[in-house]
């Protein structure tokens, strides 16, 4: 792995984050492998990223800088109010186009994996891909994801219907009970 020029830190995303947060999800390279539109709005990621920090949000929001710039955007979120499905979250991960290939995707991706299978009591992760997002696909299954199946037609992208992969991993070793 390419290693970045400055040290890559990871921290809680807030909303002074809203403009850096629009400007990757409005990288012509980043916003066609994610289901977010083109021209992306500041505001309403304003608006978003204050409404996850209310309290009894179980969601985490987190950015990486490079060199005191934000690059990565990543985030980890319930997968719906299903009381049966309380271990499971997906995640999303984002770098922008001129820090990409540079180690940014792995320390985000490091970072929510250690949240989840470390303090948030999550068993299963889950995400969707792009069946042709190659270097999306070789980090997740760095991290241990495996592909469970595709989605045929998932997504509307620059014209096009393209097929998604739908991954997940699950804990590599699940924490026990005292005693147990
Ligand atoms: C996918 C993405 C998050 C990865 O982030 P990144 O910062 O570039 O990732 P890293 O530099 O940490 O690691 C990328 C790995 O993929 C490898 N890679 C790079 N190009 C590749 C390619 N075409 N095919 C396979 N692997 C590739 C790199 O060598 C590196 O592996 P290594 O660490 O073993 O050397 C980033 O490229 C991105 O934001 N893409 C656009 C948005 C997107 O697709 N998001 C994912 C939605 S599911």
């Amino acid at each position: 792995m390419a290693a970045a020029s400055s040290p890559i830190t990871v921290r809680r995303a807030t909303t002074k984050d809203a403009a850096a947060w629009a400007r990757i999800l409005g990288d012509p390279a980043v916003y066609p492998g994610t289901l977010q539109l083109p021209h992306p709005s500041e505001e309403r990621w304003a608006t978003q990223l204050a409404d996850i920090q209310q309290p009894g949000k179980a969601d985490l929001l987190l950015v990486a800088e490079c060199g005191g710039e934000v690059v990565g955007s990543a985030g980890l979120h319930p997968v719906g109010p299903s009381l049966r499905r309380r271990h499971a979250m997906m995640l999303g991960i984002n770098v922008l186009s001129t820090a990409q290939a540079q180690g940014v995707g792995t320390a985000l991706m490091q970072a929510l994996c250690d949240y989840a299978d470390r303090w948030a009591q999550v068993l299963r992760l889950e995400l969707t891909v792009f069946a042709d997002n190659a270097r999306a696909i070789a980090l997740y299954r760095r991290f241990g994801f495996e592909v469970e199946g595709t989605h045929r037609a998932f997504a509307l992208r620059d014209g096009v219907y393209v097929d998604a992969l739908a991954m997940a991993r699950l804990h590599p070793s699940p924490p026990r009970l005292p005693g147990a």
